[in-house]
This record gives C-alpha cells, sequence and structure tokens, in this order.
C-alpha cells in the first residue's frame, strides 16, 4: 500500500453491517461550529497536549478535551495543572475539563480559563476514582440534583464561553439520574453533554448500555448530547448513534489503539451510500512517523527524562495498531533516553509488520478490587 492511500477493504472495515447515518449539517456547540461529530474523549495521563497533537495530525478530530484538570489547581497554578491546560495554535478546538466539589473553585477557575482565551469549559461529573468523588467532584456530584445544578449555574452564569457537562449514567443501577440532570442543565444553558453508558458503580466493567444513552437524548431539547463508551470502530460509532440518537460520539479507549479511528469515521461519513466504500488505512511509514512525532511532541514540552517516563505506558496501546514486534514493545516499556527512543524507531521502521499477535490491546490498568475502593 502507498503511503496515504485508500483501501477498499480492511480489516476492522466493519462498517457495512450498520445503516450509514445521513448526510449531515456541521454540529455547533454553543457558538463553536465543529467539523466532525467525532471528538477526542479525555483519558487523565494520556491524552495532554502531544497526545492530541499527534492524533489530530491524523485527522477527523472534530474536538478534544483536556484531562480532567482540579478546579483549585489551576487557580492556584500548580506546575502540573498549568502543564495540563498547555496548549498549542494546533491543538484547537479544545475544551478543558475542570473538576472539584467546590462551586467557588470551579466558578474561579472556568473565569481563569475564560481570561486566559480558552474557548469551552467541560465539568467533570463522571469520574469514578475516590480520590476525586471523595471531595464531592466527579461522579460523586450526581448524587445530589439540586447541588449540581446549583453548581453547574454558578459556572455558566460565571463566564460567555460554552460550557458543557461529561457524565456517567448514574452512581449506580438504582441511581440513574443522567436523564433528569440533563434536562435541568440544559434549562441552566449548558451547551453540550457528554454522557459515558455506564454508572459509576460499573467502573470500566460490562458494555455500555446504548438505551441508557437514548434516554437522556430524549430528555433534552435540542443541545447536542454526545454518546461515550466502547466505541472501536466505525460499526461501533455507527450503532450507537443509530441506536442513542446522540448528536455526536466521544471517543477514549479507541483512539489509543487506532489513532486513525477520526479519520475512518470522517471518510467513512463523507462516503455515506457509496458502494465499495472506501476506508483509510495508514501506511508503515504513517504509523512510525506517528509515534517519532507523539514522542517529540512530549519532550518539547516535558524534557527528555520526564517524557521517557510519560511515553513508556503508550507502548501497550499502540504496539498492535502500529505493528511494532513484541519485543521492541517491550523496549519501549522501558527505554531510557531520546537516543535509545531513536534506535527503537529505526529497529520498527526495519521490522514493521513482524509482530506475532495483531491483536490490540484494549484493557486498562485500572485500581485492584470492587470500585467502592478505587
Ligand atoms: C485511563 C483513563 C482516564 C480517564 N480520564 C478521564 C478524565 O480525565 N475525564 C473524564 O471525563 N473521563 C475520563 N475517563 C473516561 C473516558 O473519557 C471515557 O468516558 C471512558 O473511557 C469510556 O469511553 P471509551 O470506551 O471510548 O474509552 C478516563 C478513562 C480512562 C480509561
Amino acid at each position: 500500500m502507498s503511503p496515504g492511500t485508500v483501501e477498499s477493504t480492511v480489516a476492522g472495515s466493519d462498517s457495512a453491517a450498520v445503516p450509514l447515518p445521513p448526510a449531515e449539517t456541521a454540529i455547533s456547540i454553543g457558538r463553536r461550529t465543529l467539523a466532525t461529530r467525532y471528538f477526542l474523549a479525555p483519558l487523565a495521563g494520556y491524552t495532554h497536549l502531544a497526545f492530541r497533537r499527534a492524533i489530530r495530525a491524523c485527522g477527523g478530530v472534530g474536538l478534544a478535551t483536556t484531562d480532567l484538570v482540579q478546579a483549585a489547581h489551576l487557580v492556584s497554578g500548580t506546575r502540573w495543572a498549568r502543564q495540563l491546560v498547555a496548549t498549542h495554535p494546533e491543538d484547537d478546538p479544545l475544551s478543558v475539563q475542570i473538576y472539584g466539589g467546590m462551586t467557588a473553585q470551579l466558578v474561579k477557575a472556568a473565569q481563569w480559563l475564560e481570561a486566559h482565551g480558552y474557548a469551552a469549559i467541560d465539568i467533570n461529573m463522571g469520574c469514578p476514582m475516590a480520590k476525586i468523588t471523595g471531595q464531592g467532584g466527579g461522579a460523586r456530584l450526581m448524587c445530589d440534583t439540586d447541588g449540581a445544578c446549583r453548581l453547574v449555574g454558578a459556572v455558566v452564569q460565571a463566564v460567555s464561553i460554552p460550557v458543557t457537562v461529561k457524565m456517567r449514567l448514574g452512581w449506580d443501577r438504582d441511581q440513574i439520574s443522567a436523564p433528569a440532570l440533563a434536562r435541568e442543565f440544559e434549562q441552566l444553558g449548558v451547551a453540550a453533554i457528554t454522557i459515558h453508558g455506564r454508572t459509576r458503580a460499573q467502573g470500566f466493567r460490562g458494555t455500555v448500555d446504548l438505551e441508557g444513552i437514548r434516554a437522556v437524548v430524549e430528555s433534552v431539547q435540542s443541545i447536542p448530547v454526545i454518546g461515550n463508551g466502547d466505541v472501536r470502530t466505525v460499526a461501533d460509532a455507527w450503532r450507537m448513534r443509530a441506536v442513542t440518537g446522540c448528536a455526536a460520539i466521544a471517543i477514549g479507549r479507541g483512539a489509543l489503539i487506532d489513532p486513525w479511528i477520526f479519520r475512518r469515521l470522517e471518510l467513512a461519513q463523507a462516503t455515506a451510500g457509496v458502494a465499495e466504500a472506501p476506508v483509510f488505512q495508514p501506511s508503515p511509514a504513517e504509523q512510525v512517523e506517528f509515534l517519532s512525532r507523539h514522542f517529540q511532541y512530549m519532550v518539547d514540552q516535558h524534557g527528555e527524562f520526564q517524557s521517557c517516563r510519560m511515553y513508556r505506558k503508550f507502548a501497550a496501546w499502540f504496539g498492535a495498531t502500529l505493528g511494532i514486534p513484541e519485543d521492541l514493545e517491550d523496549r519501549l516499556r522501558r527505554f531510557e533516553s531520546i537516543a535509545e527512543f531513536e534506535q527503537i524507531v529505526v529497529a520498527v521502521r526495519e521490522r514493521q509488520g513482524t509482530r506475532l499477535d495483531p491483536r490490540a490491546t484494549w484493557e486498562i490498568k485500572v485500581p485492584n478490587g470492587p470500585v467502592e475502593y478505587w
């Protein structure tokens, strides 16, 4: 295959089984019009600036959101919080995700973001981790409708840029609060809702509940609802849109195992209805280029020592998709310097495609034990 070509048959091109959505108008969130309806979901520790720049260059990303940032840390200016909101002209359109249980801190963080030129704010109401929910933030906010509405309403009132909310279906199966919250948030002026179709109690177990997402779509009048969870292929995306009626889709882990998922979706959308519709398949050279570009952006921001450590955990995700042989993936988990990274890249170029197990890893590391102890 020549670089950047479009192939008509590709492994994982399973879109034929599911009807494609009809031709659509562009989607707007607040005053912003977005080029595609396929967004990068935040994955703390992964979707920072380097990854966002690298994946945007692959094409098709309609919107990206930063990793969650603690509102109080953003306002007090901790180094890490400021690094998390670092951006670049190529990193656009962008939304910054903030979290916290204290309204005053979220309001201050939102005002700080607007004053520093950021274009949109997302409030995290879905994180299941105890260190976030223990402070009243993340999914904990979903347990108190009045409190959540006061907090969200105050943030919306405090800024003129669009405010969106990302949440789960509810705390657990017995407390499915997302549809009622979405309805209230729309009245308060929230510009869009992203809904991960699991409860907090589920963590990342089981499969995403498309009917649950649909209930949220049906609960709002006109704001876009963005469906999220378990989308790995074009067919998964079509299925989610067909079953739920969601206006857009946010993809997290699927983007780590396939950085070209957005490009594939954009192309599939553009050629909907065309028999033998083409499917984008990156060339081996583009795959290696992605690997290098991502690391280079990381070094630009964080320097050599920190970047080597930060990059290692990507190896397991990318390995299969980029055709990296197992022993080189293993070296990527341990490398210590830019020079060593470059040696690995040379070896990947020479031996790309000789991997024995082509299956991509979808498992994520989550804390041990039931979600109550996360
Ligand atoms: C490692 C990891 C980190 C995450 N960090 C965030 C985060 O910072 N903010 C957030 O709203 N969701 C976060 N999520 C949830 C994802 O955005 C998404 O809702 C979830 O992974 C389901 O979507 P997916 O199947 O497309 O990954 C995280 C998930 C994972 C696995």
